[in-house]
């Protein structure tokens, strides 16, 4: 089906119910386009219209997914006053329907997943659902094995009550690790670095789960995810 399309259809299509039911909530009075009661089934809808069905708007676009390399310099916010947001990155119809699924810091880059669907969010940074994402983690001092240990069996952060849940740990580099954790607190991967006396030079998530972040998209590019990536596995 493409726009125009005719209301009753339009409600009946993306609202999920039957036309007759669509019929009989326009002609009651539960339907507005673009902030107007409507009362005619053949009313036409046009690509941007905001249709509410008994109050809630219908998303005529369908569930999204993304992925975005994300520069330094940039927040994960819908709107920010005085940085850039990822969503300035992003060329996409109703933005305003985007999430961030698992934010960064300004200063940290890679790979940020931006969904309409707010269920899939959940999945991916409840704790509770244990979806590991993975950091290139530049330390500002050599890191030891026993820092290693430590973080791999959880750390007290400050302000905490309890300690970090068990991590990941590779050692790439006198200077550099790699680090997989399924929680997400504020400053979580800074926060681990200063618990066991070292910081962080640089950040980078390399990974959210099975979806790793494309080689082929540079700092500020992005792409639709595929079918197997929202799977989630
Ligand atoms: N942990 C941090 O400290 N910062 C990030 O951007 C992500 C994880």
């Amino acid at each position: 089906m493409k726009f125009p399309y005719r209301l009753d259809k339009f409600i009946s299509h993306f609202a999920e119910v039957p036309r007759s039911k669509a019929k009989q909530g326009i002609k009651r009075k539960h339907v507005e386009v673009n902030g107007e009661v409507i009362i005619k089934a053949d009313h036409s809808v046009n690509e941007g219209d905001t249709v509410t069905w008994y109050g809630e708007s219908i998303n005529a676009v369908g569930k999204r997914y993304f992925m975005l390399n994300k520069p330094e310099g940039y927040v994960c916010a819908n709107q920010d006053e005085l940085h850039a947001t990822v969503f300035d990155l992003l060329d996409e119809p109703l933005a305003s329907q985007l999430q961030v699924a698992g934010r960064l810091d300004i200063d940290t880059t890679g790979l940020v997943l931006i969904t309409s669907d707010g269920d899939w969010n959940h999945v991916l940074t409840s704790p509770r659902h244990q979806k590991y994402k993975t950091y290139l983690v530049e330390c500002e001092m050599p890191i030891t094995d026993d820092a290693i240990e430590q973080l791999e069996n959880g750390v007290q952060l400050h302000n905490e009550r309890e300690l970090t849940k068990p991590a990941k740990v590779e050692k790439l580099a006198d200077y550099a690790i790699r680090l997989s954790i399924y929680e997400g607190k504020y400053h979580q991967v800074k926060r681990m670095l200063a618990a066991v006396g070292n910081g962080v030079a640089a950040l980078h998530r390399e990974a959210i789960a099975n979806i790793v972040l494309d080689d082929a998209l540079a700092p500020g590019e992005y792409r639709a995810l595929t079918e197997s990536e929202i799977k989630l596995h």
